[in-house]
């Protein structure tokens, strides 16, 4: 080994990436690797005169161009408290960097975005956030500043809202309207789904600073709640990087999410949203609309069907067909039939479920599907063994 010649900087070069490892404590080594080096390059390319792709957001400093079909914000700019963006700015076009939030730390020196509000938009501002998964593992005080940041913005009929391959200026949360979801699939646009006067979207772009991966247009009058770029990065992203370090651990022990690649699981881990139950709280009730998607963190659910046909012929009856504890999940069946639910679902002893929403179900747990269907099978099978087979 005597011969062996080591390059100048190597150790440098290794010493630097394994700092930033201990620092950031990262949960992919390979992928923060890429990512690492990647910054390194490109700060090389900057000092060379280079500079192609900004390692930062592409947002910050970027002109005004108003986009004529996009939503009207409803107040006026004079409005806003100290706002550096708005939903009128179009993005100068950005390379899909890797984006590590905790790189941010200049986000913190950036101005506070306020958009007064009255009493009466407050409440329904809060009304329509009540249910979003992304916010609800922000701390109070991180709401509060999201709801601060948040403007309303009326839409018409056939307005799009947001346009697949463009670049993501605002996150929004549905007040009230149906949208349609379109995807561009060779080259033909497929309608894939659509939000019912509830949810929210146009999450992905900003998360991880991709072009806009679908179209989304009003189908009807509207009102949305619109965050723009800057305030989620500080406040939603910078709380996903927390997310990923608290759940990454119990995800990857989570047998369904096991065949996910590690990246997949992440993203998971960015769009669920942590809830706790009360002993005997319905989690799910048989025979209604499903929206989303449930993994037991802690405690434990009891799964019960409504017999019709019980041996004392009485109605609502509920049997116990299942029950769920950690590391278990529940609530898809619905979503891969297209059904209402079977079956209701009760927490026993306080309980901690992670939830995903229907939107974020089909796109990333399509890989999962397989080993859904196959246990779904088994559903079948308790329903006879319970019933008989005459049970609808
Ligand atoms: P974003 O890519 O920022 O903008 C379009 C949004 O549509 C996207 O974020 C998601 O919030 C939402 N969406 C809903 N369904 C899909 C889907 N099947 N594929 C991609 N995006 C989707």
């Amino acid at each position: 080994m005597s011969n062996v010649e080591i390059p100048a900087g190597l150790k440098e070069l290794l010493q630097g990436y394994t700092v930033e490892v201990l620092r950031r404590k990262p949960p992919d080594l390979v992928e923060f690797a890429v990512q690492h080096f990647t910054r390194l390059l490109g700060g090389q390319r900057n000092n060379h005169g280079a500079k192609k792709c900004s390692a930062k957001p592409a947002w910050k400093g970027v002109t005004f161009d108003p986009k004529p079909n996009k939503p009207k914000k409803v107040e006026e700019e004079e409005d806003t408290v100290k706002s550096t963006t708005s939903k009128y700015i179009r993005r100068v076009s950005v390379c899909a960097e890797a984006y590590n939030p905790d790189d941010d730390e200049d986000d913190d020196a950036e101005p506070r975005v306020v958009h007064p509000k009255t009493d009466e938009q407050r409440c329904r501002l809060q009304e329509s956030c009540r249910d979003i998964l992304l916010f609800k593992t922000l701390e109070q005080e991180q709401f509060s500043e999201v709801l601060d940041g948040m403007f309303e913005v009326l839409v018409k009929p056939q307005e799009h809202i947001i346009d697949q391959g463009e670049d993501g200026d605002n996150f929004y949360v549905i007040e009230k309207g149906v949208y349609d979801i379109f995807v561009q699939k060779d080259r033909v646009s497929v309608c894939v789904g659509k939000y019912d006067n509830k949810g929210s979207f146009g999450e992905l772009a900003l998360m991880y600073n991709t072009p806009r991966a679908a179209t989304i247009i009003a189908t009807q009058e509207g009102a949305l709640w619109g965050l723009d770029r800057a305030t989620f990065h500080r406040l939603i992203v910078r709380n996903n990087a927390k997310k990923r370090r608290t759940y990454e651990a119990f995800i990857e022990c989570v047998p369904l999410l096991k065949s996910l690649e590690l990246s997949e699981r992440m993203k998971i881990v960015d769009v669920v949203g942590a809830r706790v139950f009360k002993d005997g709280e319905r989690l799910i009730t048989q025979g209604e609309e499903a929206d989303c998607f449930y993994v037991v963190e802690s405690g434990e659910v009891t799964i019960t069907i409504k017999s019709k046909v019980s041996a004392v012929q009485q109605d609502n009856m509920e049997v116990e067909v299942a029950r769920c504890s950690r590391g278990q999940y529940f609530g898809e069946l619905a979503l891969v039939t297209n059904k209402p639910r079977a079956a209701s679902v009760y927490a026993v002893g306080e309980t901690k479920c992670l939830v995903i929403d229907i939107q974020a179900f089909e796109r990333l747990l399509g890989p999962c599907m397989d080993i859904m269907k196959r246990n779904i099978s088994q559903y079948e099978e308790q329903r006879v063994a319970l019933f008989g087979s005459s049970v609808d």
